[in-house]
């Protein structure tokens, strides 16, 4: 209902009645003004005038479901939204609400994290406000086999939204990490629960850098925010109904060909790794070559100094030139 209220009001430039709310909504006076009330509590600036009625001034940049939801126009992403002030890791809490049931498409954010999590046992620093830290549970009917695939159509999902709502050009660096003028602005941790023949679900989450004005010295060649990028602050909330309206788009593509053939044009186009000289981190042996782009099951491809082509799924892989790799 409240999110009712707020697309309500958002519609209309001006003034909306107490009357034109109720009616409109099948609820009563009071019950109106109670979901004012709390809409003015979240942080938005809401001019009540007597014989004039509701008017909304300002819509601040939290994270609440009404929020979201007035804004998007997704058919399953976002349809369920579990919004927290702080959690240990909002993977975690999309772990645990899938186990109890929660639907595909089910996202979970948080204003800041205790305990984030990066990939390979690595921390990720979430502080209040000035990060999207989220992630969306898929269940997918797939083979564990598929699950890598969709964190590069997560990342290409990301660097298409940062683009529409910043217009900065946000790359891919294989396999996924956002990255713009080379420093990493979106990280991705996906995890899966599975049996051998089948994927019980999938969390993705995604941690972006948006309002954060300075990193630790350690990593502030390797690190930016979209702030920094872009010389302004950056409302979250557009971001987040960015990617979930590409993601759900991206996803059903996906699903369609069972691997990444229908977006491999556009993933391709943003990954800062083509054509460049990489270092290939074999467990069986280092070589060097250059990156061709990837194929459609999200493998890179590798040409070897000697002219042999190799489709790299596993390993380490770094890229001369990024992250002020060699
Ligand atoms: C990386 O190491 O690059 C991946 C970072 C992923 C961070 C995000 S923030 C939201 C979600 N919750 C977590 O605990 N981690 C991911």
């Amino acid at each position: 209902m409240k999110t009712r209220i707020l697309q309500t009001l958002k519609e209309h430039k001006g003034y909306v009645s107490g009357q034109e709310l109720c009616d409109a909504l099948g609820i009563s006076r009071t019950a109106v003004w109670k979901y004012i009330n709390k809409l003015k509590e979240e942080g938005y600036q809401i001019e009540a005038v007597p014989n004039k009625g509701y008017h909304l001034l300002t819509v601040p940049d939290v994270l609440t479901e009404s929020e979201i939801k007035s804004r998007i126009f997704t058919k399953w992403a976002g349809k369920e939204i579990h919004c927290y002030n702080s959690v240990d890791s909002t993977n975690n809490a999309a772990k645990t609400a899938a186990e109890q049931g929660s639907p595909h498409g089910a996202l979970f954010l948080a204003e800041q994290q205790s305990s984030g999590k990066g990939r390979r046992g690595r921390g990720w620093v979430s502080l209040p406000g000035t990060g999207i830290w989220m992630t969306i549970l898929l269940r997918p009917q797939l083979e564990p086999s598929y699950a890598s695939m969709l964190t590069l159509v997560a990342a290409l999902s990301m660097s298409k939204a940062i683009k529409a709502q910043t217009g900065l050009e946000a790359q891919i660096k294989w396999p996924n990490d956002v990255v713009i003028n080379g420093k990493k602005v979106c990280g991705i941790l996906t995890e899966m629960s599975a049996e051998m023949e089948q994927i019980h679900y999938v969390v993705i989450g995604l941690g972006t850098n948006v309002n954060i004005e300075e990193f630790p010295k350690e990593i502030q060649d390797r690190a930016t925010s979209l702030k920094i990028e872009s010389k302004k602050e950056i409302e979250r909330v557009p971001v987040i109904c960015a990617f979930l309206s590409y993601f759900e788009e991206d996803y059903e593509n996906f699903m369609e060909h069972r691997n990444l053939s229908g977006l491999l044009e556009q993933y391709n186009k943003r990954l800062v790794n083509c054509g460049r000289a990489v270092r290939v981190l074999d467990p069986k042996g280092e070589y060097s070559g250059t990156a061709k782009g990837v194929d459609s099951t999200g493998a890179l491809i590798v040409e070897k100094e000697k002219g042999e082509t190799v489709a790299i799924t596993s390993g380490e892989v770094s890229v001369r030139g990024i992250y002020g790799y060699v």
